[in-house]
């Protein structure tokens, strides 16, 4: 049975780069546009052109470069923000304006000093006047987690008829929990007239850790598009991670979801965006961190060494990953030390291996890690005999 596909729509260079301190000049946006078309996303989140020329200036250039993925640009409900995007997106061979505006009671009232009634107004009028300018719109319900479902469809329900194509349901704050963000999908499915006519997206924060778990439930109820960063950058504790929730798709064939990503390229994308970001990945990050596939404790290795599937569920190679590390500490056993002892030319006997994990145990107790180099030192002044 084919797998249906669930469409990525990476938001890399809009919510990523709200980061403090992780400002993209243009050449550096175009590079990685262009890394990102070539990785198989289906929608590139440009930026927001009103903010500033300079993001004006950038969405055009990704607009005039992207030769594969639908090119968006965000905008409040707001005439002014609407018009500006669609100029800045006049260049691209499908472009999409993402427009919305604020659900939750507490957006209503703190932010827009307003009513539901009124919202539910703006909302259509900004997709409407959207519409005039480009065929594909998104709509956002900004805090979504926090409105409540009924409001919540009646606003999906309305601009749904003024021609909104996708409905982004984001969790703006990352409170959600996985099955009251799924539960929430299913309402909306159930019960808003015209949503056959329009893609749900996912769109998770991860204030509480929960983004990737959100966005799965997402889909596991109906969503076919999930809103994502490279390295789950992003605002505070950031947004899903693209990575993430392609290989949980990958791997579990049994929800007969896929995308188009190429996965063999997410580890050097990763490695592209936190260099040009300035931004480090921390090492026991899932799919791309440094300790992804590295082994250190006996066990572990001794297992691995033997057949990788024992503590692998991912080939590394599926994500680009030239191979799983074996790393030696004071954990690590005597399969371990014989293993990285070859791959640095010494083929040791049992016996010859016994008295040299003596000294590396010795060692090792006085270091994060044991190296190639140390390898070396520690056999060569070992005393044993290397000819028997
Ligand atoms: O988190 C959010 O609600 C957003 C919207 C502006 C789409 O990023
Ligand atoms: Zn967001």
């Amino acid at each position: 049975m084919s797998k249906e596909i669930v469409q990525i729509f990476d938001t890399t260079l809009r919510d990523g780069e709200q980061v403090p301190g992780c400002k993209l000049d243009r050449e550096q946006k175009l590079v990685i546009a262009e890394r990102l078309d070539l990785l198989g996303v289906n929608v590139i989140e440009a930026g927001f052109p009103v903010s500033s020329p300079g993001d004006f200036q950038s969405v055009e250039a990704i607009a005039k470069l992207v030769k594969n993925a639908t090119v968006c640009g965000l905008t409040r409900a707001v005439k002014n923000d609407i018009e500006v995007a669609a100029d800045a997106l006049k260049y691209a061979k499908m472009p999409r304006i993402h427009t919305g505006i604020g659900t939750s009671d507490s957006h209503i009232k703190f932010k827009f000093n307003s009513n539901r009634e009124a919202i539910i107004e703006r909302a259509v009028a900004a997709v409407s006047y959207a519409k005039t300018f480009v065929e594909d719109v998104e709509f956002y319900a900004e805090d979504a987690g926090r409105t409540d479902n009924e409001f919540l469809a009646r606003v999906c329900e309305a601009v749904i008829k003024a021609g909104a194509t996708v409905l982004n349901i984001p969790d703006t704050t990352g409170y959600c929990l996985p099955d009251e963000y799924g539960a929430k999908m299913k309402y909306l499915r159930e019960n808003v007239k015209g949503i056959h006519n329009a893609i749900l997206s996912c769109h998770c924060h991860n204030d509480l850790g929960l983004a990737t778990a959100n966005s799965i439930a997402g889909v596991l109820n109906g969503a076919r598009q999930i809103e994502c960063t490279i390295n789950g950058i992003g605002e505070r504790a950031g947004n899903t991670s693209l990575e993430e929730v392609v290989m949980i798709m990958r791997q579990h064939p049994d929800l007969n979801l896929d995308t188009t990503i190429n996965s063999k390229l997410l580890y050097d994308t990763s490695l592209m965006v936190s260099s040009k970001m300035g931004m480090m990945v921390q090492p026991n990050k899932a799919i791309v961190g440094a300790n992804a596939f590295a082994h250190s404790s006996g066990i572990h290795q001794d297992g691995v060494i033997k057949n990788r599937e024992t503590y692998e569920i991912i080939d590394p190679a599926e994500v680009g990953v030239t191979e799983s590390s074996i790393v030696l500490t004071a954990r690590s056993g005597r399969a371990a030390l014989a293993y990285r002892a070859k791959i640095v030319g010494y083929e040791l006997t049992k016996t010859q291996l016994d008295q040299v994990y003596q000294e590396f145990l010795k060692y090792a107790d006085t270091r994060k890690e044991v190296k190639d180099d140390d390898i070396h030192q520690i056999i060569e002044t070992s005393n044993i005999d290397l000819q028997s």
